[in-house]
C-alpha cells in the first residue's frame, strides 16, 4: 500500500486538516467496490438517466453435481455488455460449447437492453471474430509480439432458436443436453 499527500499550494498545517490522503492498494474490500461503483453509476446516471450495473455469468455445470465446469462472466451497464473472462476445460473444447455459451451471454445482454458488447483478449481474437465480433484496436503486452485486442459487437436482436456457426445449426435442445441453465441471480 502506498499513501501520498495530495499537492496543494495551501499551508501545510491546513492541508493535513482539510485534505484526505490518497491510498494505492491491491486490497479492495467488497464494501469499497460497492461504494465506488454505486457512486460512479450515480454520476453516469445524471447523463444516461439509468444506473443499471448487473453482473452476468453464463455457466457450464456438471449435470449431476451442478459443479461449475467453466463459463463466461462479465456485466451489463448503461447499454453495454462486458465480457470479462471466458474459460472451458481443455477436454470440453472444440465441440461448439464455447460458441453456445458466448451466444447465450450475448442473448442475455440483448434481453437486458444492451446495444453493444465489449471485450479484450490476448489469445483468441479469431474465435471472437468468427462469432461476429470486430476489432476496435490493440495495445502491445509485455511479452514481445503479443497484444491485447479490444473487440466489440453490435447486439441487434436475433433469435436463439436457430444459431448459425460454421455451417451448423445449433438448436436450443442441444443446450439442455449439455446442462446449460440460465440463472438470473441479481447482485
Ligand atoms: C475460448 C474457449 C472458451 C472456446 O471454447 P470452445 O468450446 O473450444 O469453442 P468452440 O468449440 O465453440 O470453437 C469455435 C471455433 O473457435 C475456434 N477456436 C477455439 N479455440 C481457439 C483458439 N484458441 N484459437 C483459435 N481458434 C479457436 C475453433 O477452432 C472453432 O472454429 P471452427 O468452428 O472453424 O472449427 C476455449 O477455447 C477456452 O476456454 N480457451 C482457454 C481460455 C481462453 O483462452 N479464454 C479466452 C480469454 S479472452
Amino acid at each position: 500500500m502506498f499513501m501520498a499527500e495530495p499537492h496543494s499550494h495551501k499551508p501545510a498545517r491546513k492541508q493535513r486538516e482539510m485534505l484526505p490522503s490518497i491510498v494505492v492498494t491491491d486490497v479492495i474490500p467488497p464494501s469499497v467496490i460497492n461504494a465506488i461503483e454505486r457512486g460512479s453509476e450515480g454520476s453516469h446516471s445524471l447523463i444516461a438517466s439509468t444506473g443499471d450495473r448487473r453482473p452476468l455469468a453464463v455457466l457450464l455445470n456438471q449435470p449431476e453435481t451442478q459443479r461449475v465446469l467453466g463459463g463466461a462472466i462479465g456485466l451489463s451497464s448503461l447499454g453495454l455488455l462486458f465480457l470479462d473472462a471466458f474459460f472451458l476445460p481443455e477436454e470440453l473444447r472444440g465441440r461448439g460449447l464455447g460458441t453456445m455459451l458466448l451466444r447465450e451471454f450475448e442473448e442475455e445482454g440483448r434481453r437486458r437492453g444492451c446495444r453493444w458488447a465489449f471485450l479484450y483478449t490476448i489469445s483468441l481474437p479469431e474465435f471472437y471474430a468468427g462469432n461476429g465480433w470486430n476489432v476496435l484496436g490493440r495495445t502491445p503486452c509485455d511479452e514481445p509480439g503479443t497484444f491485447r485486442v479490444f473487440m466489440t459487437k453490435s447486439l441487434k436482436p436475433c433469435s436463439t432458436e436457430h444459431q448459425f456457426r460454421g455451417g451448423h445449426i445449433l438448436k436450443t435442445p442441444r443446450q439442455r443436453d449439455f446442462g446449460i441453465q440460465q440463472k438470473k441471480d441479481q447482485a
